[in-house]
C-alpha cells in the first residue's frame, strides 16, 4: 500500500506539473487573445470612423509615429513658408514622401498640394545638395559623412563626388561599421555591403577601418576579400570580463526553498545592491516578483507583454535604485547600461552560451566585482528545448549550455572562451569562478550499467506504446510512478535525485538518449528515447564513464560546486553558518570524455 501511495503521489506530482504548464500556456494564449481582440476591434472602429491604422494604408497610419524629420518640417513651415500649421492631409503626405514611399494625393485646387513637395525638397534634397557641394569644396568644414551601403551601391552622383573629393585629397579614410555584414558566413549578411569593394579599388590611397562586435576569423577573412583590402591588422579585444564571478548552482526542486535561497542572497551578500534575475517565462517572472515582494524585497517584473509605460516605469525605478531587483525575461536587454549591477541571477538557464554571456554580462559594467549565478535545473533543459525546437541549431546551442552547467571541474572562463574562438587560461580567472575555487579531486566512475538500465526501461515503454517524459523515466528508474513502466531488476543507485538527473543529462549530451518532441495543439512536449549511440552498448566491452567527486572524509565537508564559494562568502558577510549545506550534497561530476554531444560551434558559422 505504501508503495502504491508513493506511486500515486508521484503521478499526482507529474500531473501537477503538466497542469502548471498548460495553465502557463493558457495565460499566454489568453493574453494573446486579448491583444488580438483589441486590435480587431480597433480596426473595426477605425473603419467605421473612416480612418484606419495598420489594417490598411490610409493616412491615419502616418499620424502615429514620431519621425526624425519632425523638427525640420515644422521649422521650414514656419520660417520659410511663414505658415502656422498644416492643412488636412499635408503632413501625412509629407511624412509618406519623407519616408521614401510613393503617394498619390487627391486634393482640390487651393488645398495646398504644392507645399507637399516643396517642403520635403527643402528638408531633404537641399541637404543632400549641400553635402554634395561641401564634398568638393576645398574650404569646407565637413569632416564626416554617414552613408548607407545602399547609397554607394546605387548613387552615381555620390560616387562622382567622392571621386572629386579623393582627387582633392579631402577623402582619406573609410570606416565600415558592422563589417561582418559583408560576409555571407556572418549572421547578418546584407547584400549591399558587397558593393563596398569598389571603395578600395577606386580610392586605393584611403585607409579603411572595419568594426564589429561579433565575428569569427572566417568571417573577417571573407569581409577583407569583399572589401578588397590586401593586407590588414586584426585587433580583437578579449571577451573576458575579469571582474565577473561565474557560478552554477543546483536549482532547488521546491519553489519555496528556491525563493528562500534567492532571498538569502539578496538580503545577505547583495544587501542594498542592484541586480537582475532572468527567468524563462513571463509567468515565472511575475511569480518570482510577487514571492520576492511578499518577503519585503523591492522587486519589479519586466517582460515583453507589459505596456510600454509599465516597462519604462520599472526600468526607471530600478535605475534610480528605488527597485533593488528587476525580475525579467530576455526582453530586458536593450539599453540597459546601469553600471553598478552587482548580481545577475539566472532563475533558469539561457537558451545558448551566447545568450548567457550577453545576459550575465549586464553585471559589473563599472568594472567592480559582480556575480553571475546560474541555477541549473534538470526540468529546465526540456522547457527550453521545447521552446527552441523550431530553431535551426536550437537544440545544439542548448546542449552547449547544458554541458556548461554539467561541467563542474573546468574553469568557467575556459568554458565560455571556447564559444568565442578565444583561449583564456584558468590562471587568468584568478579564482573568479566556482570551479576554480573548489579544492576537490575527481575520479572516473563507470556508469555503463546505469545506461543499460535506462535503455531497458525505454525499450519496455516502447513495447507498451508509452512515451516517457524525463520525469517518468526517472520515476521508473527510482521504482516510483506507474508500476507497469518499471522493469524488474532495475534499481537506481542510492544517490540524491539531482545526481540521477545529472547522469541522465550526461547520457543525453553523449547521445545515448535523445529527445523526441510531440506537438499537441497546446504545447510541445519533450519525451526521452533511446539515442543513436545506444547501440554501442551491444558490445560488452563498451564503457561509459562520468567524472565524479572523489569520496573522501575531507571533501564530505567541503561540499558542492554551488555551495562552496558562495556559502563561504555568505558566512563571512552574515557571520553565521548556512543551514543549506546538507541539502546540496552532490557527488557527481560530469566525465572528462571528449564527445559531449554538444560540440563547440560558432554563431557566425552556423
Ligand atoms: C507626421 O510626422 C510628424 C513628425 O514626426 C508627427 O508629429 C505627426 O504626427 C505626423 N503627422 C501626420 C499627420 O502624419
Ligand atoms: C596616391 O598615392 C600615390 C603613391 O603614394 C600617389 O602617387 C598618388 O598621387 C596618390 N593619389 C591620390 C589621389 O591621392
Ligand atoms: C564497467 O561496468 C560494466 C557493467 O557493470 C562492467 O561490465 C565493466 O566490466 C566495467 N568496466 C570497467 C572498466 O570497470
Ligand atoms: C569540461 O570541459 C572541458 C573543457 O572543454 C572538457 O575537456 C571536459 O571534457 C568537460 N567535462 C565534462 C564533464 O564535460
Ligand atoms: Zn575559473
Amino acid at each position: 500500500l505504501t508503495e502504491e501511495l508513493d506511486s500515486v503521489t508521484s503521478e499526482l506530482h507529474a500531473v501537477d506539473i503538466q497542469i502548471q504548464e498548460l495553465m502557463e500556456r493558457q495565460q499566454e494564449l489568453l493574453q494573446k487573445k486579448s491583444v488580438l481582440t483589441k486590435k480587431i476591434n480597433q480596426c473595426l472602429e477605425d473603419s467605421d470612423a473612416g480612418t484606419s491604422n495598420e489594417c490598411d494604408s490610409s493616412p491615419a497610419a502616418w499620424n502615429k509615429e514620431d519621425f526624425p524629420w519632425s523638427g525640420k518640417v515644422k521649422d521650414a513651415l514656419q520660417n520659410v513658408f511663414k505658415l502656422q500649421k498644416f492643412r488636412p492631409l499635408q503632413l501625412e503626405t509629407i511624412n509618406v514622401t519623407m519616408a521614401g514611399k510613393e503617394v498619390f494625393l487627391v486634393m482640390p485646387t487651393g488645398g495646398g498640394k504644392s507645399l507637399c513637395y516643396q517642403l520635403p525638397a527643402l528638408c531633404s534634397d537641399e541637404h543632400v545638395k549641400w553635402v554634395h557641394a561641401e564634398m568638393v569644396n576645398k574650404n569646407s568644414k565637413l569632416k564626416l559623412i554617414y552613408v548607407t551601403p545602399e547609397k554607394i551601391a546605387k548613387s552615381k552622383m555620390f560616387m562622382s563626388r567622392l571621386e572629386k573629393a579623393y582627387e582633392a585629397r579631402r577623402f582619406t579614410r573609410i570606416a565600415v561599421d558592422e563589417v561582418h555584414c559583408c560576409s555571407q558566413w556572418g549572421h547578418d549578411f546584407r547584400p549591399d555591403y558587397k558593393a563596398l569593394g569598389i571603395l578600395k579599388r577606386q580610392f586605393p590611397n584611403t585607409s579603411l577601418i572595419g568594426l564589429t562586435a561579433t565575428a569569427t576569423n572566417h568571417v573577417l577573412k571573407d569581409a577583407q576579400k569583399i572589401l578588397c583590402v590586401e593586407k590588414c591588422f586584426t585587433f580583437t579585444a578579449s571577451f573576458n570580463r575579469p571582474n565577473l564571478y561565474y557560478e552554477v548552482r543546483q536549482k532547488p526542486s521546491n519553489t519555496e526553498d528556491f525563493i528562500e535561497d534567492i532571498v538569502k542572497l539578496i538580503n545577505g551578500r547583495y544587501k542594498g545592491q542592484s541586480g537582475i534575475i532572468y527567468c524563462f517565462s513571463q509567468k515565472d517572472s511575475e511569480q518570482v516578483t510577487v514571492s520576492l515582494q511578499n518577503l519585503g524585497i523591492h522587486a519589479g517584473s519586466y517582460h515583453a507583454n507589459m505596456e510600454p509605460e509599465d516597462k519604462t516605469k520599472v526600468h526607471t525605478r530600478w535605475s534610480a535604485n528605488e527597485l533593488q531587483v528587476v525580475v525579467a525575461t530576455v526582453a530586458f536587454g536593450m539599453g540597459i547600461d546601469k553600471p553598478d549591477v552587482r548580481f545577475v541571477i539566472h532563475h533558469s538557464m539561457s537558451k545558448s552560451m551566447e545568450n548567457y554571456y550577453q545576459e550575465s554580462g549586464r553585471a559589473g559594467r563599472d568594472d567592480m566585482r559582480a556575480d553571475c549565478i546560474l541555477y541549473y535545473g534538470f526540468g529546465d533543459i526540456f522547457r527550453v528545448s521545447s521552446m527552441v525546437v523550431m530553431e535551426n541549431v536550437g537544440q545544439q546551442k542548448l546542449y552547449e549550455m547544458v554541458s556548461y552547467c554539467q561541467n563542474i571541474s573546468k574553469c568557467r572562463r575556459v568554458l565560455i572562451a571556447q564559444h568565442f574562438d578565444e583561449v583564456w587560461n584558468s590562471e587568468a580567472c584568478n579564482k573568479m569562478c566556482d570551479n576554480c575555487c573548489k579544492d576537490i579531486s575527481f575520479e572516473k566512475k563507470n556508469i555503463t550499467e546505469y545506461c543499460r538500465d535506462l535503455i531497458k526501461i525505454l525499450k519496455q515503454a516502447e513495447e507498451l506504446n508509452e512515451k516517457l517524459t524525463p520525469l517518468k523515466l526517472i520515476d521508473s528508474w527510482m521504482g516510483k510512478g506507474a508500476s507497469k513502466l518499471r522493469v524488474a531488476g532495475v534499481v537506481a543507485p542510492v544517490l540524491p535525485r539531482e545526481d540521477l538527473e545529472k547522469i541522465i543529462a550526461h547520457f543525453l549530451l553523449q547521445q545515448y538518449l535523445k529527445e523526441d518532441y510531440s506537438f499537441t495543439a497546446y504545447a510541445t512536449i519533450s519525451y526521452l528515447k533511446i539515442g543513436p549511440k545506444a547501440n554501442l552498448l551491444n558490445s560488452e566491452a563498451h564503457v561509459i564513464t562520468m567524472q565524479v567527486k572523489k569520496r573522501t572524509q575531507s571533501n564530505f565537508k567541503v561540499e558542492t560546486s554551488e555551495a562552496y564559494h558562495s556559502e563561504q562568502a555568505d558566512k563571512k558577510r552574515e557571520g553565521k553558518t548556512s543551514g543549506n549545506f546538507q541539502k546540496s550534497t552532490n557527488m557527481l561530476q560530469q566525465s572528462g570524455s571528449k564527445n559531449t554531444g554538444a560540440k563547440k560551434r560558432k554563431i557566425d558559422d552556423a
